[in-house]
């Protein structure tokens, strides 16, 4: 369906992909896998056209269709959510623009007619004329309602927008659709939503995605980049984790028997064949046994990033004091009226229904937003540092890495290039690599490069807005373990489960009823039967 051949990468003289050549097939979805800095974004983006390889070539099969799930959420903003989901089919849409253009002429010619007439032939055969109420029932079938379908998309919230662009990427029934990262800045809610629809889905999907559980929930294939190739293996990622990390294993044990190797082997695959999910994924389950050979298997070549926090001193016992802090954005109050008081050694995950208002909260505390009634007094001992989930401002620029970190390194010392590349190696970016251009990283390195910011600055507040966000598993297990090493104060917001449980003892949620606090374990806090019952008062 669509065939990858011979592809070659390169951007100076660091090779991405080295003669890459693979199939995707009608009807599996593959979950793109690798690194972070692999080439997973750049291998889409030339999968839909948008940037050439540096050789070989991209096919589709002839008639088919390929469609991308946009990753902005304010790039339609100005645009009826009606037509937002149209643009989705960009060869209809084109159609209807010039028919529109034609029809809208006043001084309407014979010539214009016979165009007209020759184009809405194919307007007819691509489906033009009942488009429109395609666009309208999809939208009904993803949750959006009949009144919502002439609003310009910016007045939708957040998780209304996910899906209008999720309507968009889907319209017209594509036979390939394309997602980079699509469970970033989602909730648990809506990316349960959109595991599910992709399980049932019948096309050809081919996914980017650093998130563990949505790649088992959705796909019947990974590819794996790593070595500037491209490896496909059926099943799912545990699958895929499990048999390399056997794999591995097989290839340290040099001087086991074969036979006891074949065992081991076989055992794995009992333990996996006997708990299959979904029926598309059993079908390509079975396939997968058939052929499983753990020699073609290579293990994993990623690396992790040396995350440490230090404090350049010790803060003093109180750390803030916020007092009855509110906030609304476009009528949505986000919180309202909350006490919080800090204390040295918290580590605080913050929660709430609504999806900005970690984020509101965060850029309150840090200066950039105002509230819109009350007050917040930092502890005089304090130093904070803040890692924001929306960091492209940071590079806009044309500097190396060497050079953009250093804009940040406060004495003649941290400044000189020994110390920045101390920071910057830390991160994995050696040699050549930290001399590139800080706006042609990649959504994870981007990310890396805050690290190390943050490191630098060496505070004794840590506030932390979605840290899992674009990192690698690697990454995101090395940042999990600094937190918990940590010996400053943390406040902050994640949607991965086991960074919330294992590094928080504290919760507190923001509601638009003031707060809920509590020193416990995040697991705690979600089974507890009578914060349960107190969340549904706080939100009704
Ligand atoms: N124009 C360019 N010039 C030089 N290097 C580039 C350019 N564009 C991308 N790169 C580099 O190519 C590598 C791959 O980038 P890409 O965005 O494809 O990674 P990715 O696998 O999507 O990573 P992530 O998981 O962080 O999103 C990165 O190291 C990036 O810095
Ligand atoms: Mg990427």
């Amino acid at each position: 369906m669509l065939t990858v051949s011979n592809l070659s990468v390169q951007f100076g003289k660091r090779v991405l992909f080295d003669e890459v050549n693979t199939i995707f097939t009608q009807g599996n979805c593959y979950g793109i896998i690798g690194a972070n800095g692999a080439g997973k974004s750049t291998f889409l983006k030339i999968l839909a056209g948008d940037i050439d390889p540096t050789s070989g070539s991209i096919s589709l099969e002839k008639g088919k269709r390929m469609s991308v799930l946009s990753q902005d959420h304010f790039a339609f903003d100005e645009f009826p959510v009606l037509e937002t989901v149209m643009m989705g089919n960009k060869p209809l849409f084109n159609l209807k623009k010039q028919l529109d253009e034609i029809y809208a002429k006043p001084d309407f010619s014979e010539e214009d007619g016979v165009k007209a007439g020759e184009l809405g032939v194919d307007f007819e055969e691509m489906g033009g004329w009942v488009a429109e109420s395609e666009a309208g029932s999809l939208l009904s079938s993803l949750g959006i309602k009949d009144d919502k379908h002439n609003l310009l998309m910016k007045d939708l919230d957040g998780k209304a927008k996910v899906r209008v662009l999720m309507a968009q990427a889907l319209f017209g029934n594509p036979d390939v659709l394309i997602m980079d990262e699509p469970t970033n800045d989602l909730d648990f809610e809506t990316i349960g939503w959109l595991e599910n629809f992709l399980a049932n889905y019948d096309n050809t999907v081919i996914v980017v995605s650093h998130d563990r559980h949505f790649l088992d929930a959705v796909c019947t294939n990974i590819s794996d980049i790593d070595y500037n190739k491209m490896n496909q293996y059926s099943g799912n990622y545990t699958f895929w984790y499990e048999s390399s990390q056997l794999a591995a294993k097989q290839r340290a044990q040099q001087n086991k028997k074969a036979e006891e190797k074949k065992k081991e082997l076989e055992e794995f695959i009992r333990r996996f064949s006997a708990n299959v999910a979904k029926s598309k994924q059993a079908t390509s389950r079975k396939k997968m046994i058939e052929k499983l050979n753990i020699a073609d298997i290579k293990p994993s070549s990623r690396r992790y990033p040396a995350i440490i926090f230090e404090q350049e001193r010790e803060a003093g016992n109180q750390i803030l004091h916020v007092e009855k802090l509110s906030k609304s954005i476009d009528g949505e109050v986000l919180f309202d009226k909350i006490d919080i008081n800090l204390t040295k050694g918290d580590k605080v995950v913050l929660l709430s229904k609504a999806s900005r208002a970690a984020t509101a909260f965060y850029e309150i505390l840090t200066g950039s937003e105002k509230p819109d009634s009350g007050d917040y007094k930092w502890g005089v001992t304090t130093t904070q540092a803040y890692l924001p989930v929306e960091n492209s401002k940071f590079f806009d620029n044309d500097l190396s890495l060497v050079d953009w970190l250093r804009q940040y390194a406060k004495t003649e010392e941290e400044r000189e290039e020994v110390n920045i590349r101390g920071f910057l190696g830390k991160m994995i970016f050696s040699g050549e690599e930290a001399l590139k251009q800080s706006s042609v990283l990649s959504g994870g390195e981007k990310v890396r490069c805050m690290l190390s910011r943050m490191m630098m600055t060496r505070a004794n507040v840590l506030m932390i807005d979605e840290p899992t966000n674009h990192l690698d598993l690697e990454s995101i297990q090395a940042f999990n373990n600094a937190l918990k090493n940590y010996k400053g104060t943390i406040i902050f917001s994640t949607h991965d489960h086991e960074f919330a449980q294992t590094v928080a003892n504290r919760i507190i949620e923001i509601t638009p009823n003031g707060v809920i606090d509590r020193y416990m374990s995040f697991d705690e806090y979600l089974e507890n039967e009578k914060i349960k019952e107190l969340r549904k008062k706080m939100y009704a």
